[in-house]
């Protein structure tokens, strides 16, 4: 008796110990979070803190590769090799879900927000957090906004008013409003992605783009476009997105850690993008390559009068109640 019970003893210590032993050596999981913008932007800038904490907070068991700069995928092919598992997280601009889901083209909308504090208030609210919801039939999941900016034009030549920009060709995202939007100015839209458009304004393939202060800074279009117009006409905020078979497939405790990360990265990355909006206009104006024109209160209105009636053609498609709960944003 006194035998079997040493050996059933030794036994337990011998399965204890190898578990142990194969926890310590138990690899890491790899965490590839891909992106399009530079490591210096608000993004950029939130996938480094992202990466920082969860090696300070998840030594050994999670490590963070970032893949910047679109060097893995490009907006296009990433919410695909999301749902694949080629990588983990990804954090594209709210205009590029439109295979996904059909609702956050509300965000394309030209003159929705009046600032980016009435972005946020939409996005904190129950219709905004509800929209985060509706990649989730396809196998995503939407685990927070963030935010870059307000929109800007730049092309070859100086836009004060609508006018000037009709017969342009313009790159835009691949977002349906987004080339409403141009073709009310009756200019040309082109979709095409991110990394291209820095060659196609060099070689005058196209006219403008539009974009935000830090990616028209960070991407040096300000270099090859002679103006641009700081129209603040539109919203370029991102969803981080992971894929449901990736998350609901970690430790509670992994993705609770990870999760707490991801938010406190938002944040940062936020008031990173908050500061760069001005930071990055104050440096395209130093840089003397490029012309800033500031519109008046009439000459803005007049893209306002022009851009608007758009809404009116995405009105059933995302909702007329969300609209209004977009639009009451704009009051605190
Ligand atoms: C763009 O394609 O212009 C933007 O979505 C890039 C980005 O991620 O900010």
């Amino acid at each position: 008796m006194k035998i079997k019970m040493s050996v059933l003893a030794l036994a337990t210590a011998a399965v204890f110990a190898l578990s142990s032993l194969s926890s310590a050596f138990a690899e890491p999981i790899k965490l590839k979070f891909s992106h399009v913008v530079a490591e210096n932007t608000p993004k950029g800038q939130m996938a480094t803190k992202f990466k920082d904490l969860v090696a300070e907070r998840l030594k050994g068991k999670v490590v963070v590769e970032i893949y910047p700069n679109g060097q893995l995928f490009g907006d296009n092919k990433v919410l695909e090799a999301l749902l694949l598992g080629d990588v983990h997280l990804a954090s594209p601009s709210l205009s590029k879900f439109k295979k996904y889901t059909k609702k956050l083209q509300i965000f394309d909308l030209p003159f929705l927000f009046n600032d980016m504090a009435a972005a946020e208030r939409f996005q904190q609210s129950e219709a905004g957090q509800s929209l985060l919801k509706t990649v989730e039939k396809k196998g995503l999941i939407g685990l927070g906004y963030m935010h870059n900016g307000m929109k800007q034009l730049s092309a070859a030549k100086a836009l004060h008013t609508p006018a000037d920009a009709k017969g342009l060709k313009f790159r835009i995202m691949s977002s349906d409003v987004l080339a409403a939007q141009f073709e009310a100015l009756a200019a040309t839209p082109l979709k095409k992605p991110y990394s291209e458009v820095f060659t196609l304004l060099q070689t005058k393939a196209i006219d403008g783009q539009e974009n935000t202060w830090s990616n028209i800074h960070s991407k040096k279009f300000y270099e090859v476009q002679d103006n641009i117009t700081s129209s603040d006409h539109g919203l370029l905020d991102y969803m981080v997105v992971t894929s449901a078979e990736f998350w609901k497939g970690l430790p509670d405790d992994v993705r609770t850690e990870l999760k707490k990360a991801l938010d406190e990265s938002i944040a940062f990355g936020n008031k990173v993008a908050a500061e760069k909006s001005k930071s990055d206009k104050q440096a395209i104006i130093d840089s003397k390559r490029t012309n800033v024109i500031e519109l008046s209160k009439e000459e803005r209105q007049k893209w306002i009068d022009t851009m608007q009636p758009v809404w009116k053609k995405f009105e059933a498609i995302v909702g007329k109640d969300m609209l209004d709960a977009a639009i009451a944003s704009n009051k605190e």
